[in-house]
């Protein structure tokens, strides 16, 4: 039982009802990254075409922002579209180009509000135009917002995002600025796209995929995996508590060992 699990700071074992667990307010990840999966899926149940999937799915990223602010995350992670996502047929990939318009146009408004500020990682060069903006948009309507961060990889691939950090260290390595000894983790881990941001603690992946599909391969080294079979239409409140319960009962370890294990 997972209440059984969730203890309050006094070792309490509690659960406010049977779906919702205890959580511990002082062991709240603070980055959650999402692989958001099974729109599609979630459609094709209710023999309804893919791209109903995805408007549906919209609607759990703003359910889950909210609940994420709620709870003290600070860096919200959704992965939204991957460099490999323009395989799918042409009307899929327009229609998922035009979900940032769709939904930062209706929800900018009540995410300034929330103090959250919107952030990419991705390829933002190769967008359509129209989907480049709107992020932009949101971007600087938000920047100056301190609160949670809602960080869409959009158009994003992790061998790309590393191959572009090697790249700029070899660069600066030819042209002098620095010397190849001097290279370390902390300059890869700056050169990627989430330099500013702290490694995601917890990993959710929904639908039942178990994979990393190119996502943050660098950043997940010591980040805790949760897997659903939940398909992210169906994700709600519930299921990221349940999530972070699970998070918060782990023992991460960093390849040490526990203090009452040591001889
Ligand atoms: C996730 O749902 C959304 C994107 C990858 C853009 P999918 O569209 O992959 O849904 P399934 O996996 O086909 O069910
Ligand atoms: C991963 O989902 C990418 C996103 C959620 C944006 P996919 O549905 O594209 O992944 P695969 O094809 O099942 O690995
Ligand atoms: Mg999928």
């Amino acid at each position: 039982m997972l209440d059984k699990l969730i203890r309050k700071k006094g070792g309490e074992a509690k659960a406010e009802n049977e779906d919702r667990p205890v959580l511990d307010e002082t062991v709240i990840p603070r980055h959650v990254a999402i692989i958001m999966d099974g729109n599609g899926r979630w459609a094709k149940k209710r023999s309804l075409p893919r791209i109903a999937g995805h408007h549906e799915g919209m609607k759990t990223v703003r359910k889950i922002t909210r609940e994420a602010d709620r709870l003290g995350i600070k860096v919200l992670t959704l992965y939204a579209f991957s460099t490999e996502n323009w395989k799918r047929p042409k009307p899929e990939v327009e229609f998922l180009m035009r979900l940032p318009e769709e939904f930062l146009g209706t929800y900018l408004p009540e995410l300034v509000e929330r103090n959250v500020r919107v952030r990419m990682i991705g390829d933002h060069e190769h967008l359509p135009p129209h989907t480049g903006r709107a992020i932009t948009r949101a971007m600087e309507a938000t920047a100056d917002n301190d609160g949670l961060i809602l960080n869409f990889a959009m158009n994003y691939g992790s061998r790309a995002e590393i191959t572009e950090a090697v790249r700029s260290i070899a660069k600066a390595v030819a042209e002098n600025r620095i010397g190849a000894d001097e290279i370390d983790e902390s300059m890869i881990t700056g050169a990627l796209m989430t330099a500013e941001l702290p490694e995601p603690d917890l990993l959710i992946r929904t639908s039942g995929e178990v994979r990393l599909s190119n996502f943050m391969l660098w950043q997940l080294a010591y980040t805790e995996f949760w897997f659903t079979d939940t398909l992210w239409p169906d994700f709600d409140e519930n299921r990221l508590q349940e999530a972070i319960a699970v998070y918060q009962a782990r023992n991460r370890r960093y390849g040490g060992v526990d203090k009452e294990d040591t001889d």
